[in-house]
């Protein structure tokens, strides 16, 4: 892309997105290596709004997701910029954007950051609430097959949820469980979710009363997936972490959970094992 005044990238609302536009945005996020299927898209736009930056061409060349998690949260998610056009303003052109619309809403803007992201949000007066890696497994034979799915409980699932997060996302949670090759794992002490990405099956939201309880949910969980697995883990989990370097899990990325602003929603975060993801939460 040819160099860029700032002044001048426009930034627009995707509305219903296309095939064409589905297309574009699922090269950005194949671009950054990132996990991100087409329903993930079509959830943003159907309970958020997406926007995008596009080149004369009208070739999409930059997203942003902003998705409302009940009255007091929104998640801020998607900041990707293709990597031609890179290092011009257009990653924050398109974060202040959605930084504008979550404001305008009066919520708080949350968000899961990479390192060259936490970088630009700090700038925006973002700061880190704790931290957690993503863990990787390569795919190999299942295990076991999965256990008959019980009832997922839904409203106690998302009860808990709520809870441990300090704000609700009921829609994204029916969302996520609705999905064609979604389960839910429901054990006493605890639930996890997983379901299909483009590269990797995601294991997460996994909430548990402790670590041991959420490592009988993980083990349970990675036993029945052939695939490659993705889990997001804050990093002051001790004993999961151990359960993952013995089952073959190695760290990927590290995220930084970030707010903007003293009154974020803080929930009870020792109940929480395995984020539903970056883009969710
Ligand atoms: C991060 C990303 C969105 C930045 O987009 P961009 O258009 O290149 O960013 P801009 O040109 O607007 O630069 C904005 C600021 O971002 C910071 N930044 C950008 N890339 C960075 C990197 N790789 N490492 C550290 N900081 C970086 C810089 O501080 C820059 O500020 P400066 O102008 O004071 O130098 C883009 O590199 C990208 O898509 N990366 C892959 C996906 C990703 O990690 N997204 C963030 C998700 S949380």
């Amino acid at each position: 892309m040819a160099s860029t005044d700032v002044d001048a990238i426009a930034v627009e609302p995707l509305g219903s997105p296309t095939d064409g536009a589905l297309e574009m945005l699922g090269q950005l996020v194949v671009q950054s290596g990132w996990n991100q299927t087409p329903q993930d898209w079509a959830l943003f736009a159907r309970l958020g709004s997406v926007f995008v930056v596009r080149d004369a061409g009208r070739r999409i060349v930059a997203s942003g997701a902003v998705l409302p998690m009940g009255e007091r949260a929104a998640w801020i998610s998607m900041i990707l910029v293709a990597p031609d056009a890179r290092g011009q303003g257009i990653g924050r052109r398109v974060f202040a954007h959605c930084l504008d619309a979550v404001q305008a809403t009066g919520r708080t803007a949350m968000l899961d950051a990479t390192p060259a992201g936490e970088a630009l949000y700090r700038q925006f007066g973002f700061d880190p609430l704790w931290r957690l890696t993503r863990w990787q497994r390569g795919a190999r034979p299942a295990l076991s097959t999965p256990a008959p799915e019980a009832a997922p409980l839904l409203d106690t699932l998302a009860a808990l949820d709520a809870e441990a997060l300090g704000f609700a996302r009921r829609p994204v949670l029916d969302h996520l469980v609705q999905r064609a090759n979604s389960r839910v794992l429901r054990h006493a002490e605890g639930f996890a979710i997983v379901r299909d990405g483009r590269v990797a099956h995601h294991i997460g939201p996994l909430l548990a009363t402790g670590e041991d309880a959420a490592a009988a949910l993980l083990a349970e969980a990675a036993g029945t997936l052939p695939g490659a697995v993705f889990v997001d883990v804050p990093d002051d989990r001790p004993l999961l972490r151990e359960w993952l370097t013995d089952a073959g899990f190695t760290p990927q990325r590290g995220f930084a959970r970030m707010a903007r602003g003293a009154d974020a929603p803080a929930g009870q975060r020792n109940f929480i094992h395995a984020i539903a993801g970056p883009e969710f939460g």
